[in-house]
């Protein structure tokens, strides 16, 4: 529904600014205001692709963990939720919604077991810790999940936003933690 005020008040302001260049010049061609106009739809498209780009995640080195396979692994979840915002964004349909989640929740799952058992296996003091927040995420993603069923629009969103600031962060914090640690232990 926000999305779609948002796109209604695009396009009215749109035809709002071609009415004012159009009347604008009638009363002459040395009027500034429609010339303004005219520079304010022209940037228009760069300031709408600018803030569309501010909705989707990129990988950033300072977020390596200095271990091959697990940076792969976040970046494919990065990967994956930005499907999901695609989605979200451009209304796709509940069919590829569906098929970005699945895929998205099964790869994070298969990642989260990956780092427990590299963790254990080397005798990580943290790792209990860090299974529980990993825990608590699969548990948030699962009441969104169910929220999916009764408001798919709103929960879509709300998901893309938690995914986003949760990984993230939990990259930055928590991942990186453990890394020192494992190199130590040979682990890159
Ligand atoms: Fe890369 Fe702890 O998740």
């Amino acid at each position: 529904m926000r999305k779609s005020l948002q796109s209604f008040g695009l396009s009215l302001f749109v035809v709002l600014a071609f009415l004012t260049i159009a009347i604008g010049f009638l009363f002459g061609i040395d009027n500034p205001i429609p010339w303004i106009m005219v520079a304010v739809l022209i940037a228009l498209p760069y300031v709408h692709k600018k803030l569309l780009s501010r909705e989707f995640v990129q990988w950033d080195d300072k977020l390596s963990v200095g271990i091959g396979v697990i940076d792969e692994d976040h970046k494919k979840l990065l990967g994956l939720i930005n499907n999901l915002q695609t989605a979200a964004h451009y209304h796709t349909g509940e069919a590829f919604e569906r098929q970005a989640l699945d895929e998205l929740v099964n790869y994070t799952k298969f990642h989260f077991q990956r780092e427990e058992d590299l963790m254990q296996a080397n005798g990580y003091a943290d790792f209990p810790s860090h299974k529980l927040q990993h825990e608590a995420m699969i548990l948030e993603v699962g009441k969104m999940l169910e929220a999916y069923k009764t408001d798919r629009a709103r929960t879509i969103e709300k998901l893309c936003q938690f995914l986003k600031k949760w990984l993230i962060n939990h990259i930055a914090g928590t991942d990186q933690a453990y890394a020192p640690y494992l190199h130590e232990k040979g682990v890159h």
